[in-house]
């Protein structure tokens, strides 16, 4: 029996009912298999600034510090967007990555066969699709200082720096090398290195990394030709690492060749243990509520954490087995149904998948 202390973190939105979903089908591993998972729950994002009036509470950090892992849900909603940055739920986020350091964001995005039909691509494009991004998570232009905003020669402007230092990139270039030799042997760096600095440094780190992956393959792609690859021949990807504001954009891009951004899971690891487990989504203020979200997102993230965080490849194996026996089963929530195919709600999509772990 093995016991893990693990802190949830709903956040806003439909992060409650996803993160509900994923701590289910974790109760549901623990009891198969005579784990003891502890759960601890932490406000974040606009619940923690409505009941404590900022988006991370000290208790949240505390849990989250001490835990073997931490689930997220979501944050962010309409009701907060007028906040000023430093006060916006999207900043208890960027700060729980920041302070535990968690750097190197895994985005896997791989077809379900089950699904092809649902992506709006042509089944020839995504059949084969199975990528990795790698995405850097606690530098570029999420971080940077100067970030404000002035008035200046009577108009207001506003100012974000996109800043890499050569031990970021060479700490998540590293990580990039290692996953893809774990995998098909390939790289493809992306950047914009014919018109920024940042990107021209990231490049030259990369190469001087990649004298140690002789192994590995290496592609640098400029970031406009990899938006449209990824939709011309995303089969053609393994791994691929980039800066922060670019991996954010190409992952809800390449959520679309599984068929919707509710499938995709994360998991951000950083120098300590403590990894934090999330889908890639947000908290989707549009069906908020309403038991209409797709929870394998969450409950993938969950089998992330098994995997990555506790060694247990035998459990998370066996969420994904049972994530693709309900899609195989035709189970689908309205994001990856056709417009003849009946759906189901979260909780019984749900349910579902923790009839088919048995
Ligand atoms: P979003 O990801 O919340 O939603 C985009 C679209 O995808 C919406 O139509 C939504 O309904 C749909 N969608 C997302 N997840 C889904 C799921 N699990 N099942 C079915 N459909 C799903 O992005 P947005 O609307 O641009 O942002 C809404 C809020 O979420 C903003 O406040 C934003 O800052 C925040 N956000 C948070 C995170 C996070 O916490 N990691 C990530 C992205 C956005
Ligand atoms: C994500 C989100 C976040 C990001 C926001 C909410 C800060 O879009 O996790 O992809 O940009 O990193
Ligand atoms: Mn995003």
């Amino acid at each position: 029996m093995t016991k893990k202390t693990i802190a949830v973190l709903p956040g806003d939105g439909i992060g409650p009912e996803v993160t509900r979903a994923a701590t289910q089908v974790m109760e549901n591993i623990a009891r198969l298999h005579d784990h003891e998972f502890v759960f601890k729950e932490g406000l974040i994002g606009g619940s923690a600034i409505d009941e404590k009036g900022g988006p991370l509470p000290l208790e949240t950090k505390e849990i989250s510090a001490a835990s073997d892992g931490i689930l997220l849900g979501a944050v962010g909603g309409p009701k907060w967007d007028r906040l000023p940055g430093a006060n916006r739920p999207e900043k208890g986020l960027l700060e729980i990555r920041k302070s535990l350091d968690l750097y190197a964001n895994l985005r896997p995005v791989k077809a379900y066969s089950a699904l092809i039909e649902s992506s709006p691509l042509k089944e020839e494009i995504v059949a084969d699709v199975d990528f990795l991004i790698v995405r850097e998570l606690t530098g570029g232009l999420y971080f940077g200082e100067p970030k404000k905003r002035e008035d200046a020669d009577g108009e207001t402007r506003a100012v974000d720096t996109l800043i890499y230092k050569t031990s970021e990139i060479k700490r998540i270039a590293e990580r990039a090398f290692q996953a893809a030799r774990l995998r098909k042997g390939k790289v493809v760096s992306v950047d914009k290195a014919n018109v920024l600095e940042s990107s021209r440094l990231w490049r030259e780190t990369v190469d001087d990394i990649r004298v140690d992956y002789p192994d590995v393959e290496l592609e640098h792609m400029l970031v406009d030709n990899a938006a449209m690859q990824l939709i011309a021949q995303p089969a053609a990807f393994d791994v691929i690492v980039t800066e922060n504001t670019f991996g954010d954009i190409l992952s809800d891009e390449a959520s679309m060749l599984t068929g919707s951004l509710g499938l995709l899971p994360s998991a951000s690891m950083g120098s300590t243990d403590v990894g934090l487990y999330e889908p890639v989504h947000g908290s989707a203020p549009d069906i908020a509520g309403e038991n209409r979200a797709n929870p394998l997102a969450a409950i993938s993230s969950a089998a992330m954490m098994l995997k990555y965080g506790f060694e247990m490849e035998k459990e998370a194996k066996q969420i994904e087995t049972a994530i693709e026996t309900v899609l195989a089963d035709g189970y689908r929530t309205a994001d990856i149904a056709l417009k003849t195919e009946e759906t189901v709600t979260t909780a019984e999509m749900t349910e579902a998948v923790i009839k088919a772990l048995e």
